[in-house]
């Protein structure tokens, strides 16, 4: 069921959820799925739902090439679709397509202090190391509170290191409807407890990210034997027991987290299975599952990449489901802040 179709009565009183996703790399890696785009696809059967690439955002850091950024953003929706993101359930569109967003945007930016988006950690921390840093950087988690806004979206599921995106949006919001009147849904992020935290097989105290050595991420479009050689070379811990112990034993834990989360079974269960048997074991039945879930998953990418005027389709009618719900959230708030009205003939 499309999000703004009105052929269901249970429609409007299901809560809206909204997430957003930078299309920065080629491929998802096994913790982006996991602790992401996995929880997307369970939410849109009970909830109403927005999906969208955040490609503005991708513009923040190191603008990429202009081709690589384009097959990007069809290669991480040809990955939602894998991961079992349902076009006909949800709105899956470009935040580059809805011009609301930045519109949006600037009326925010004139709300929040210059110190408040200076101490977002990911602009501080990058400042203080000395890098380059553009405006768009400083004012990245502001399009973002525009992102969720602007959909009146209630819940947005987000790994913990977005949680502070997501207080400045509910600031903000709060700051709006307290200047102008009642305006936009606070909304709430939605961690879910349960999701594995998945670490980098390299440096288990480090999240798997695809800004460390590739070695110690699991790409989901990786060979089979890349990610066979990357799991059996994991970094493992001191003395020869599997034990799921995230302080003595980050790297075994890591491993047990991805095969439970993989495979669907429990850490207790897998811990029991593998009582006397040695990390070597251990790692054959990671490396195994893994390329059981990556290879069809990879397969389902490799056929939706090869019609991208489909994948084109997909995003027009994402945007098309998301346009009207933005250009009204624009409109109400241009009225409030006393822009005055353009008059239509
Ligand atoms: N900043 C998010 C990330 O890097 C991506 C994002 C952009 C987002 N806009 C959003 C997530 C709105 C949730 C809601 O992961």
């Amino acid at each position: 069921m499309p999000p703004t179709s009105s052929t269901s009565p249970a429609t409007s009183q299901r809560t809206r959820v909204l997430s957003g996703i930078q299309p920065t790399s080629l491929s998802q890696h096994i913790g982006n799925y996991l602790g992401a785009t996995k929880q997307w696809a369970e939410l849109q059967d009970d909830h109403e739902v927005f999906f969208f690439l955040a490609d503005l955002h991708a513009l923040t850091v190191e603008a990429p090439e202009p081709a690589v950024l384009t097959q990007r953003s069809r290669q991480a929706v040809a990955q939602l679709l894998a991961a079992g993101v349902d076009p006909d359930r949800s709105a899956i569109f470009l935040q580059s397509h809805v011009p609301g967003h930045t519109q949006l945007s600037w009326v925010l930016e004139c709300l929040t202090g210059y110190g408040e988006a200076g101490r977002m950690t990911q602009f501080k921390d990058k400042s203080a190391r000395g890098e380059r840093v553009s405006v768009g950087l400083l004012t990245y988690p502001i399009l973002q509170a525009a992102d969720i806004l602007i959909y009146q979206a209630h819940q947005v599921p987000v790994g913990e290191d977005q949680r502070q995106h997501i207080e400045l949006t509910r600031n903000l919001a709060q700051r709006f409807n307290a200047r102008y009147g009642e305006t936009f849904v606070v909304p709430d992020a939605y961690i879910p407890k349960a999701s594995a935290k998945i670490l980098d097989l390299q440096d288990p105290t480090a999240k798997m990210s695809k800004s460390l050595p590739d070695a110690g991420t699991l790409n989901l479009l990786d060979d089979p034997a890349v990610l066979t050689k990357k799991i059996k070379r994991a970094v493992t811990d001191t003395g020869s027991e599997i034990r799921f112990d995230p302080q003595t034993k980050p790297g075994v834990s890591n491993l047990l987290a991805i095969l439970a989360a993989v495979s669907s079974t429990t850490i207790d269960t897998l811990v029991g299975q593998f009582d006397g048997q040695g990390y070597g074991a251990l790692k054959v039945a990671v490396a195994e599952a893994v390329v059981a879930f990556a290879e069809p998953f990879a397969t389902r990418v490799r056929e939706t990449m090869a019609d991208p005027a489909e994948i084109d389709r997909i995003l027009a009618r994402g945007a098309e489901q998301a346009r009207p719900v933005a250009e009204a959230t624009v409109a109400d708030v241009y009225e409030r802040v006393g822009f005055l009205p353009p008059l239509r003939t």
